[in-house]
């Protein structure tokens, strides 16, 4: 009987160390200290800086600008005291020093290891006791322990899960570049998220000039929030107003663009929803979207048609965010269905106009997070006239000073904006 009520299990070959659980009451609090990259939409996207002892994976396409963000976050803080140890496993030196010299590098501090055995990068960390690590890529290194080749799932893991001890037991950033794409298969062991603290990922396309870079894991900060760069001559530079970048190509007075406010992590963000509806040739229309959730639009294109009454079967449906940001959250609704409405109507939406708000199966727009948020961004890039969930609108218009038009129903919406 004594036997079976213990929990303690022996295995051969294993010792038993003595572990004992702390109260959680004595446990000491700490102050949530951060240090500032000076790459201010980069601070922005971790939360408001870097935590030390914090293991960071930096996700994109090929070309994106990885190496460049990263070398950039590496000149920064290779101005501090503690030295910064950039390790390559796919560029020389010297390769890295022309990068460099398009950027500006000239920190004096910045250490840059070309190197891919585990064991020799943790030698010279041991040696040089940086501040900070950049690993360029997680995918070149390998440790000499394992059998496995370089770049295989239980390579990565291995160097992973190293990588995150180094960082807690120096207590300094480690940030590992891998080359992950946002579906994780490409070479991507997406098990690596749950080893790591943080994720960000480049997202959009290289054929924009600017780089979304959102942080769609985060124990230390807002997952969502996104940093927006312009890749220019000179590396990747920060963009202050986001929103303002995003409507600079809006065309006006033109049928099936709408402009909505949306919150990306704590920060609105003004986007323009574009929809091409037109008369399809095979029979039943295709519905393609770039930026929203296809089904989401299905969803509500069907919803059009039965409650609002537009005949939309026959069409072809396309809805694309401009600028190649995603966007999924539901307060996008209204800034699609008015777009498609717009298009399907031929009717331009009036260009001073900005709608929010989610939409419910029986076409009732219902409210979401944040509105006075979103409608004081509106306001403040030129916006008169905001068309949102009526639930949210109370007392907005007299704290805001602009037009706010509270709707309850699709009907409603389009009744407003037509
Ligand atoms: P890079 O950082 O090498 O991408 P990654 O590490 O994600 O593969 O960025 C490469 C691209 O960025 C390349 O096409 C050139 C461009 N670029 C600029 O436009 N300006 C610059 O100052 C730099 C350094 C690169
Ligand atoms: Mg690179």
């Amino acid at each position: 009987m004594e036997e079976r009520a213990r929990t303690t299990r022996k295995a051969p070959g294993f010792k038993l160390r003595d572990v004992e659980a702390v109260p959680y009451s004595q446990i000491e609090p700490q102050d949530d200290v951060r240090i500032a990259s000076g790459v201010t939409e980069f601070d922005r996207v971790l939360g408001g800086g870097i935590v030390p002892g914090t293991l960071v994976l930096i996700g994109g396409d090929p070309g994106i600008g990885k190496s460049t963000l990263l070398l950039q976050v590496a000149d920064k803080l290779g101005g501090n005291e503690n030295p910064v140890l950039y390790v390559s496993g796919e560029e020389s030196e010297r390769q890295i020093k022309l990068r460099g010299e398009r950027l500006d590098i000239h920190a004096g501090n910045l250490y840059i290891l070309p190197e891919t055995n585990l064991e020799n990068i943790f030698h010279e960390v041991d040696r040089l006791a940086p501040g900070a690590i950049i690993i360029d890529s997680i995918q070149t290194v390998f440790s000499a322990l394992i059998e496995s080749a370089p770049g295989s799932v239980s390579q990565v893991r291995e160097v992973a899960h190293q990588f995150l001890m180094l960082a807690k037991n120096r207590t300094i950033p480690v940030f590992l570049i891998g080359h992950i794409t946002k579906d994780g298969s490409i070479a991507g062991p997406k098990t690596l998220e749950h080893i790591v603290d943080t994720v960000l990922y480049f997202e959009g396309e290289r054929h924009h000039n600017h780089r979304i870079v959102r942080a769609t894991k985060n124990r230390f900060g807002a997952a969502n929030e996104v940093g927006v760069f312009e890749m220019t001559g000179t590396g990747l530079m920060p963009v202050a107003n986001p929103s303002k970048m995003f409507l600079q190509e809006r065309p006006q007075n033109v049928a099936g663009s709408v402009v909505t406010a949306c919150m990306e992590g704590t920060r609105p963000l003004l986007v323009e929803i574009q929809a091409l509806v037109s008369g399809t040739k095979y029979g039943t229309g295709r519905r393609m979207t770039q930026g929203v959730d296809q089904n989401r639009v299905a969803l509500l294109i069907a919803m059009l048609e039965k409650r609002a009454g537009l005949q939309l079967i026959g069409e072809d449906v396309f809805v694309n965010i401009a600028g190649g940001l995603a966007v999924d959250e539901p307060a996008v609704d209204l800034g699609v269905v008015a777009a498609i409405a717009s298009s399907f109507k031929n009717a331009p939406i009036d260009p001073h106009t900005a709608v929010f708000g989610e939409i419910g199966l029986t076409g009732e727009v219902r409210g979401t997070m944040q509105p006075a948020v979103r409608a004081r961004e509106a306001q403040a890039l030129g916006f008169q006239r905001i068309v949102m969930p009526a639930s949210n609108a109370d007392g907005l218009e007299r704290l805001l000073g602009m037009r706010v038009v509270g709707v309850g129903s699709v009907d409603e919406a389009i009744a407003e904006l037509f």
